[in-house]
């Protein structure tokens, strides 16, 4: 899979999610197996730029890898410059969000909103293209509601406007995440346009990931949810991708390791009190299928330091070795 000048190592994607895909989620992802990490969205206000939240997200200090980085909005001229200022600040890929259905974003139209207004859609991708000379891709949904699917329609115009890779989440915008993620409109998108087109939504293993692929014909998939407290799945789909065997689960030993990995990189990058705090969600992910009545977990909750998380996860994993 190649986006404009950059070969991708393996053709599993990390996909953007706010909250979760930060710096230290991301290079975990990367060196677990993923090809390409997208950042979470960053607003094209200026106005936000300077909030700790945006500082945050807008931070690639170190990170290896390509560094993809998403803007949401809906004004063309304010996403041009949102797209110039982080390609001033070391972004290498431009993604365009018309994916995100939360309202949040969606009253501002923007996000998968935009998809009801093609017009719109292609102002936009125009400017943000016109206005970078980096590689600039576009995340949809399938269309508005199931009886608007006009993905096809949106593919087209980002093909027309230059747009080097196109990633479909197979739900429209009043899907929100209900039902299951369809694949049929996503195969009519790569069959209707010659750019890279990625397929997500619901890939869960490395099977699942090989379906969507041969069903579609997709040059890549993209992972969100099931990365989360997972992110070993990365080389798990590709190993199976490339030899059609299953890799081990990784070891309680190596979860461990990975788990203190991520939890020291989100305390480090956060500092206090906001990195103990992101670390609870992730640590509730990890270990959801080891602490199944949640036990351990509602204890870790109440932690405010950072060295009483350590440990506190110490103590845990010692406990599961032991028995
Ligand atoms: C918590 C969360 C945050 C998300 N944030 C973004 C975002 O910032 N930009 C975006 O394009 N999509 C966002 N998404 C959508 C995901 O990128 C992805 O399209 C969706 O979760 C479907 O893929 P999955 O079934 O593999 O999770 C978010 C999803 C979740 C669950």
């Amino acid at each position: 899979m190649r986006i404009g000048p950059y070969q991708l190592e393996n053709n599993v994607i990390v996909a953007p999610m706010a909250g979760i895909t930060d710096r230290p989620f991301r290079q975990l992802c990367r060196r677990l197996g993923a090809g390409l990490a997208v950042s979470e969205m960053l607003s094209s206000n200026p106005k936000v730029w300077k909030t700790d939240k945006s500082m945050n997200r807008m931070d690639h200090s170190g990170e290896s890898g390509i560094r993809s980085v998403q803007i949401a909005g809906a004004d063309p001229e304010l996403m041009a410059q949102a797209a110039q200022f982080n390609v001033q600040n070391g972004a290498q890929i431009i993604d365009i969000n018309m994916g995100c259905p939360a309202k949040k974003v969606n009253k501002k139209l923007a996000g998968s909103a935009l998809l009801q207004y093609p017009d719109l859609v292609e102002e936009i991708v125009q400017a943000v293209v016109g206005a970078v000379k980096v590689p600039v891709t576009l995340k949809i949904r399938t269309g508005w509601d199931p009886a608007n699917r006009n993905g096809v329609e949106i593919a087209k115009i980002a093909e027309r406007n230059r747009i080097a890779s196109l990633a479909v989440h197979g739900r429209t915008r009043a899907c929100m995440y209900k039902g299951e993620a369809e694949y049929d409109t996503i195969k009519a998108i790569k069959q209707s346009v010659s750019i890279p087109v990625v397929a997500n939504g619901d890939i869960t293993s490395p099977e699942k990931a090989k379906q969507v692929l041969d069903y579609t014909g997709a040059d890549a998939i993209m992972i969100g949810r099931a990365a989360q407290g997972r992110p070993w799945i990365f080389r798990e789909i590709d190993y199976y991708l490339r030899t059609g065997k299953h890799l081990p689960t990784p070891e309680v030993s190596e979860v461990r390791s990975i788990l203190m990995e991520h939890l020291l990189n989100l305390h480090q990058f956060y500092g206090e009190p906001m990195g103990a705090r992101i670390a609870r969600k992730h640590v509730s992910w990890y270990l959801q299928s080891h602490d199944q009545e949640g036990q351990f977990r509602r204890v870790f909750n109440a932690l405010e330091q950072p060295e009483e998380q350590i440990e506190a996860l110490e103590n845990y994993f010692e406990t599961l070795a032991a028995n």
